[in-house]
């Protein structure tokens, strides 16, 4: 289902229904004119019997008209009724186009209020360079910043999603762009089209998202990994694999090189997720191997920005929306944990730059900058202003409790690594949860559009 066509099509419908009123309404001419019509129709009926009567007795002689006039009277008298009759029905008429165009007018602000009219400037490419990219999850906190650096690019993008976490307001100041479809797609199903490049996103990534259907987890990491290197292998296109630190589990080397092969427990509450993105992994390498498809790995560390889920359950989103509204910061286990968060336009740029290059082993996505939990949900509620506490909570089973990529390989072959400050990083995303907070109905739009090409420019 393409949506922006069906708002398109709404718009034009009720774009049709406004021009034929307003044509009836001209037809009609306005109130003041129709009274205007009438009267100058009548004196032509007057004219007309005096022409007449002129005619008759001659141009320049009163007396015969009015005898006229008095001898035809009860027959003007009627004509005057008839036509005050036909009058009051058109007025009546009148009325009732001016009420329903009010209503169409209004139809078509709240339409418009849902579709933006300008879109960010995108820059234009020729076919030569303009490629098809399909990304899938596209609707999602990290995909819909994918598709907003590839459309300002000038590239034409469609995005594949079931919608599970991902939503249509994420992408929906590109809906009705020539470059931009939107396919409602479940990537358990093979999916046929023609693309030059696929970005595979598709998957739940927060714990309580993964858990919530664990098996639903494993088919689309696994089934849904297989119709993308599937498809990738049918056209010929270069396919990127998201894939995750946690393939690394809970480490027992830090800091986490791609060469590690991690500690995961295969049937704990996140192998889910953690096994089925290692499947992924394998399946990526294993058509490779056999099919020649051209594969990249990205393992994604911690990321956060605005757009990221509300019920993300993940440590950003969790202490910036408990610090927005004054409550207590909750923390699993003692906070000594630790973690490294990096700003999503950082990852954009490193998945970007990864497809781009000829690298094709797994490479660590991640800011270096490690903390521990604690300390984060410190600068938060600094960062927000609040007078949240700070509590703990009893530990969550298979919590990692150190998390910090090496990414030497990344800086070697992709000339890549963050580059926004958590500070920095932070102000938009606490503006975001702060606006998404103050929503009360869904007229109210907290949409994040891009802002700048300046990541765009190198
Ligand atoms: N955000 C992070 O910190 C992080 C860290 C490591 C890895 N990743 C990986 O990056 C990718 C994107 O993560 P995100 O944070 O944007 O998550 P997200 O939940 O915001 O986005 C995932 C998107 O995939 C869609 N999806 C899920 N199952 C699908 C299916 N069967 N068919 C079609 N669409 C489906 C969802 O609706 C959603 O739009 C995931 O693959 C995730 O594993 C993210």
């Amino acid at each position: 289902m393409v949506f922006s066509k069906r708002k398109m099509k709404q718009l034009f419908a009720f774009g049709v229904a406004i021009v034929l009123v307003i044509c009836l309404y001209k037809s009609w001419g306005s109130p003041a004119s129709a009274k205007l019509s009438l009267a100058i129709a009548s004196d032509n009926d007057n004219e007309l019997e005096g022409g007449f009567d002129r005619g008759r007795f001659g141009a320049r002689h009163p007396e015969p008209r009015v005898a006229e006039q008095s001898r035809d009277g009860g027959v003007v008298a009627d004509r005057r009724e008839e036509l005050d009759k036909e009058q009051d029905t058109r007025m009546n008429e009148l009325h009732e186009a001016k009420k329903q165009i009010l209503q169409l007018e209004r139809k078509i602000q709240e339409l418009e209020g849902r579709i933006p009219r300008k879109y960010p400037d995108v820059t234009f490419l020729n076919y030569k360079n303009r490629k098809r990219i399909l990304i899938t999850g596209g609707a999602g906190f990290v995909g819909s910043h994918l598709v907003d650096y590839l459309m300002m690019q000038g590239h034409e993008v469609i995005v594949a999603d079931n919608f599970f976490t991902g939503r249509k307001r994420n992408v929906e100041h590109w809906l009705g762009h020539e470059n931009f479809e939107l396919i409602h797609h479940d990537i358990v199903n093979p999916l046929f089209i023609e693309v030059d490049e696929i970005y595979h996103l598709a998957s739940p990534a927060s714990p309580p998202h993964y858990m919530y259907n664990p098996v639903k987890t494993i088919k689309t990491n696994t089934l849904g990994t297989i119709n993308m290197l599937g498809l990738a292998k049918r056209v010929g296109a270069k396919v990127l694999i998201a894939s995750t630190s946690e393939v690394y589990g809970d480490p027992d080397v830090h800091p986490q090189p791609e060469t590690y092969w991690g500690h995961v427990n295969p049937i704990g509450p996140r192998a889910c997720y953690d096994e089925g993105k290692r499947v992924a992994e394998t399946l990526s390498y294993a058509y490779a191997k056999q099919e020649n498809v051209n594969v990249r790995v990205a393992r994604i560390f911690n990321t956060y920005g605005p757009r990221m889920h509300m019920n993300d359950g993940r440590v950003v989103s969790n202490f910036i929306i408990q610090a927005l509204q004054n409550q207590s910061i909750t923390m699993y286990g003692s906070g000594k944990q630790t973690r490294s968060f990096q700003y999503v336009s950082d990852l954009v740029d490193g998945m970007v730059a990864l497809m781009a290059s000829n690298y094709t082993q797994p490479v660590n996505l991640g800011n270096p900058v490690e903390r521990t939990i604690q300390e984060f949900a410190e600068i938060i509620r600094d960062q927000v202003g609040g007078r949240s506490k700070i509590i703990e909570l009893p530990a969550v089973e298979d919590d990692p409790q150190r998390r910090k990529p090496d990414i030497s390989r990344a800086k070697k072959y992709l000339n890549w690594e963050p580059r926004v400050p958590l500070k920095e990083g932070l102000i938009k995303t606490i503006e975001y949860f702060r606006k998404e907070l103050a929503r009360s109905n869904h007229s109210q739009r907290n949409i994040f559009v891009p802002e700048t090409t300046e990541n765009l420019e190198k």
